[in-house]
This record gives C-alpha cells, structure tokens and sequence, in this order.
C-alpha cells in the first residue's frame, strides 16, 4: 500500500455510518425520496477505514458510488429499514455515525399493485411521521458509544443556522452535531463558514470550506478524544 500520513488513531475502533437518502414506497414501482448523494457518509466511511477503523456503511440510495475500501456495506432502501440495520449494526459499535438523509415522512398506505392513472382526479397521499433513527440510537446507546448526527439549516425568522443547529444538538442527545450551512448568501448568515462542530459540552468550533474528505476527517478528529480506552 502507499506511504499514508493519516493517522491510525481508529484501529480497533468499530464505527457504523449511515448514508445517502431514503425511499419511501408508495406502490411497486414508486416512492417519495429526496436528492441525498450519500457523498458525505462514503467518505466518513472511507476516512475512518483509513485511519484504522473496522467500518459497516448502511447505505440507502445514493449516486453511483463505489464502495469506500474497507468498508462492509449494508443496503437499505426506506426509513424503517434504515432504522432496523442501525439499531442491528450499532449494538456493539463504539461509534455510530447519522449522515444519511431520513425521509421525515412516509405515505400511511403501499399500494399492493401499481396505482392506475384511472378517470377520476388523484387522490391525496397521506403521510405519517418516521421514527427518529438518531434520537433512538442515543436512548439506545452502550457506555462510551459516541453518537454523531448531521443537520443541514438554511436559517430562518427563528434563527440563524448555528441558533437552529443548537437546539437540535440538545434535542437530539448527540455527542457531536455536524451542522452544515446551505443556501448561499442567506441574509441570516453572520459568517462565511460551511458550518458548525457543536459539541454536547457546549464547543462551537466553526467548519471552513472544504472537501468532503476534508469534513470527514475534522469530525473523526473531534470524535477521537472522545473515545475511551
Ligand atoms: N434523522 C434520523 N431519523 C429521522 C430524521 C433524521 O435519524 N427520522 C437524523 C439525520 O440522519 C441527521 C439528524 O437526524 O443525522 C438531523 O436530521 P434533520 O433532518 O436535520 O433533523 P429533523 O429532526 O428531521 O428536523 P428537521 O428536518 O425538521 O429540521
Ligand atoms: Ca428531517
């Protein structure tokens, strides 16, 4: 293998990621999904197997990507079995990683067989609300498991970005919340930062621009001090 200048400071570490989006099925052939690439998990994936760790990537749907080396790879495609390979795989994980885009809603009914365009006008989908993986695996977690979750914020009349990312960091329970800034040139916006590393002790250490590879390794850096022997 090349010479590497990474850091080996997750060996012996099992870390579980979650990435890309969730598809919600509405009959055989169709579903509610969003435009999740999963790019951000795959490279937390690839980064933590490079640093030394043993690394399971649940992956909903994503672009074409390649899986990361290293890493085993488990496929879900909606919320729900999103959250039973999360809950499977983090059992024994001492960190576990939300990255993936988790549809807020599926629709109440799965048409057994395509729905048919028929005479009549539509009718309305009905949704009900998806378990909140992230706030599950928290109550669930080991002694020493370190949980991180991810939150996109545009601010708004509420708040700026960081306002938003702090009071889902103590809504959720996490360890560390990543909170990335989106949509540019936002009124709200007091910086130019990508985002946030907030900490459940309270640390707000700002996100400069950068790749995602880049990102990833700012937050197995934050994660490792917090990893016990
Ligand atoms: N998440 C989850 N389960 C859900 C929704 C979100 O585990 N049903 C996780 C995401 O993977 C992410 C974090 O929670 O790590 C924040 O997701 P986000 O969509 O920003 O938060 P929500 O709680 O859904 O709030 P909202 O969409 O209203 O901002
Ligand atoms: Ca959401």
């Amino acid at each position: 293998a090349a010479p590497s200048a990474l850091p080996r400071d997750l060996e012996g570490r099992r870390v579980v990621i979650s990435a890309g989006g969730t598809r919600e099925a509405l009959d055989p052939v169709r579903y509610l999904g969003n435009r999740s690439s999963g790019k951000q998990g795959y490279a937390l994936a690839r980064v933590a197997a490079q640093r030394g760790a043993d690394v399971t990537l649940v992956a909903g749907h994503t672009a074409d990507l390649a899986d990361p080396a290293g890493a085993r790879v488990v496929r879900v495609g909606s919320a729900l079995e999103l959250r039973d390979a999360m809950h499977t795989e983090s059992r024994d994980a001492d960190v576990v990683v939300m990255a993936a885009a988790v549809a807020d809603f599926r629709p109440v009914e799965l048409a057994a067989s395509k729905i048919k365009k028929g005479d009549r006008d539509p009718e309305a989908i009905r949704l009900a609300v998806n378990p909140d993986i992230l706030v599950e695996l928290v109550k669930a977690r080991s002694a020493g498991q370190v949980v991180v979750g991810f939150a996109a914020e545009t601010g708004d009349e509420a708040g700026d970005v960081l306002h938003h990312g702090r009071a889902k960091l103590a809504r959720k329970g996490v360890d560390l919340l990543v909170v990335n800034a989106v949509g540019d040139g936002l009124a709200f916006e007091q910086e130019d930062n990508a985002g946030w590393l907030l900490t459940a002790e309270g640390d707000e250490h700002p996100i400069p621009h950068g790749s995602k590879s880049q990102l990833a390794a700012t937050v197995w850096d934050a994660v490792v001090p917090l990893l016990g022997t």
